[in-house]
């Protein structure tokens, strides 16, 4: 139902995209989370639609509308937000937008913490699991175009070129989130985009504009084979 209408360069493609941040409990009533506004990642979803993509959109908590037309499925956790992207393979497009806690609390409490004279609690944290590099190193029915963010505050270019061999995705955007820049919950981004074969240089441009540029771009990889 959600698809029915669907026309334009990507029609018959399957996407998934994350975005916003992970919520990750510390007990009923506290979580640790992030700056993340899911803006980046939701106009992606959108921007994929509108050239024909179904599109599933895992999304944790944020103050953007659902899009018109994407399916979106509403998580809390690193590991939820694994969990459907799984439930929503097969897919053609990988794009991890989000900003996954990397970290969570070893072990919850049940109930709400109190305070105990003089004892503060300990948190001990424990590793997320690793969406984009799951869904990059499948053996079996691996995406076709696996794309993910790194989102640095020095040596963009560098980190993200490690970053994305270490992950095995195809695809990487830097950006540089340095608090000057004003990334985190602003409405521009300032891309660098490196694939297999080198780095292209975006101009800085609204989150939108980066949404629509990358469906274009994932448009073009299809239809000419080029990275
Ligand atoms: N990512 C993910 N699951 C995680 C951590 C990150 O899917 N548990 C994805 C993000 O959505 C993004 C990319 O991996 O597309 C890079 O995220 P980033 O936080 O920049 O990389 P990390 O590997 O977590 O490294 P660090 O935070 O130490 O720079
Ligand atoms: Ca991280």
């Amino acid at each position: 139902a959600y698809f029915a209408q669907a026309a334009g360069p990507l029609a018959g493609k399957k996407a998934i995209v994350t975005s916003g941040p992970t919520h990750e409990p510390i007990d009923p009533v506290r979580y640790i989370a992030n700056r993340s506004s899911g803006k980046q990642g939701h106009a992606i979803a959108r921007a994929l639609a509108a050239l024909g993509a179904e599109v599933t959109l895992v999304s944790g908590p944020t103050r953007e509308p659902d899009p018109a037309g994407v399916k979106t499925v509403p998580i809390e956790s690193a590991r939820d937000m694994l969990a459907a992207c799984e439930a929503a393979l097969p897919a053609d497009i990988v794009v991890c937008a989000a900003a996954v806690a990397d970290w969570r609390v070893a072990s919850a409490a049940d109930q709400k913490m109190k305070k105990e004279a003089g004892a503060l609690p300990p948190l001990q944290l424990t590793e997320n699991p690793d969406i984009l590099k799951t869904l990059s190193q499948k053996t079996d029915g691996r995406p076709a175009l696996v794309i993910g963010f790194a989102a640095e505050t020095e040596k963009v270019v560098e980190h993200a070129t490690a970053k994305r061999a270490r992950k095995g995705c195809d695809w990487i955007l830097a950006n540089d989130v340095s608090p000057a820049t004003g990334t985190f919950g602003g409405d521009s981004n300032t891309i660098h985009l490196v694939t297999e074969s080198g780095t292209e240089d975006w101009p800085a441009m609204t989150k939108t504009e980066v949404g629509k540029r990358l469906a274009a771009r994932i448009a073009e990889h299809f239809q000419t084979g080029h990275s």
